[in-house]
């Protein structure tokens, strides 16, 4: 018998590359080439902050996004995904109305947490994103923002922000909430435009201002890799151990389950080790190893 329901439920339960179809409910544009879609999936699996889904522009293909919202149980069916608009697929992606549909397989990889935001309670956070990076980075920022609201936290918790001018700046709605809730909030832009007041320069020159304790402190950290890089340098200088610093990798993703190989990095097979992975001298020598 528990045989039969076994063989049943193998039967039903749909193949990892099959795509589910999803509505998107809602479309909120955060700037020019950067669109957030909201998408009504029923039957999803709770999913960890940093995880990425496989999103499908029907027709035209697939590309990895992170989940930048929504996911955690709970929080109902709808999950954000933030698609910078770079080439065909997310083109096509960002350009799906509200009532329109995209493909959908995941959750896969790696979040910011190996299962729940409340394991950072007793650290700092510093959370460090560069544009878009600020998207993987929004649910874990969410969820630790209530738990500081509520008093549930010890440990400080801050954002530092960049982006390339003040109209790439993304999720620029969060960050009053975020600092309502008690997050230092940080920005600075790579150019000013006209009307900006706030900090210009590169988003390591917003370290030195955060209050957070190297010894005790997490960093969460997301963004071009060159960003990346130049973020860990500073914070390894502030006194933080390469190991209290975690970063999400992107490269280029086919099934997402460890099977194609397409993702490889040198041991690590990032759809299935990452995205999120924590910072080793190892790791960063196979970071540099790629640049030469
Ligand atoms: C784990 C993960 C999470 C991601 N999360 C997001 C997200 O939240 N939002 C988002 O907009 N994008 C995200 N991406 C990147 C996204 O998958 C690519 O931009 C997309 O696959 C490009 O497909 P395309 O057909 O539109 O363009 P393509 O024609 O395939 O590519 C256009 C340009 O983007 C570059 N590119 C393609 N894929 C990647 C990649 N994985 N990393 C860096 N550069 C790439 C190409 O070299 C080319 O220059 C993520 C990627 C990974 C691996
Ligand atoms: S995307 Fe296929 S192994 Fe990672």
């Amino acid at each position: 018998m528990v045989g039969d329901e076994t063989a049943a439920t193998a039967a039903t339960a749909p193949h990892p590359l099959v795509p589910r179809t999803c509505k998107v409910v809602e479309r909120r544009r955060q700037c020019d080439d950067v669109v957030t879609l909201v998408l009504d999936v029923p039957d999803a699996s709770p999913s960890l902050p940093g995880q990425f889904n496989m999103l499908t522009a029907l027709g035209v293909g697939e590309a990895a996004v992170s989940i930048s919202g929504g996911g955690a149980p709970g929080d109902g069916t709808h999950l954000e995904h933030t698609v910078r608009d770079v080439g065909p697929v997310t083109h096509a992606l960002c350009g799906t109305p509200v009532g329109g549909t995209v493909g959908v397989r995941g959750p896969f990889g790696t979040g910011w947490v190996a299962h729940a935001v409340d394991e950072l309670d007793a650290e700092d956070v510093v959370v460090v994103a560069g544009g878009i990076g600020l998207a993987p980075l929004r649910g874990a920022l969410d969820a630790l923002a209530r738990r500081h609201h509520d008093g549930l936290r010890t440990g400080t918790l801050a954002l530092a922000l960049g982006a390339k001018s003040p109209d790439q700046l993304v999720f620029t709605e969060d960050l009053g909430r975020w600092a309502a809730a008690g997050v230092a909030v940080a920005t600075t832009v790579d150019v000013a435009g006209p009307g900006w007041h706030g900090e210009v320069g590169v988003v390591t020159g917003l370290l030195p201002g955060l209050a957070f304790d190297p010894a005790r402190a997490r960093a969460l950290v997301c963004g071009p890799e060159v960003m990346m890089r130049f973020t860990i340098r500073a914070l390894r200088d502030r006194g933080m151990a390469l190991e209290r610093i975690r970063v999400s990798l992107e490269r280029n993703m086919q099934c997402g389950l460890g099977w194609c190989g397409h993702c490889q990095l040198g041991p690590l097979l990032l759809c299935r080790d990452g995205p999120v992975l924590d910072c080793t001298e190892e790791l960063m020598a196979l970071l540099s190893q790629r640049e030469r």
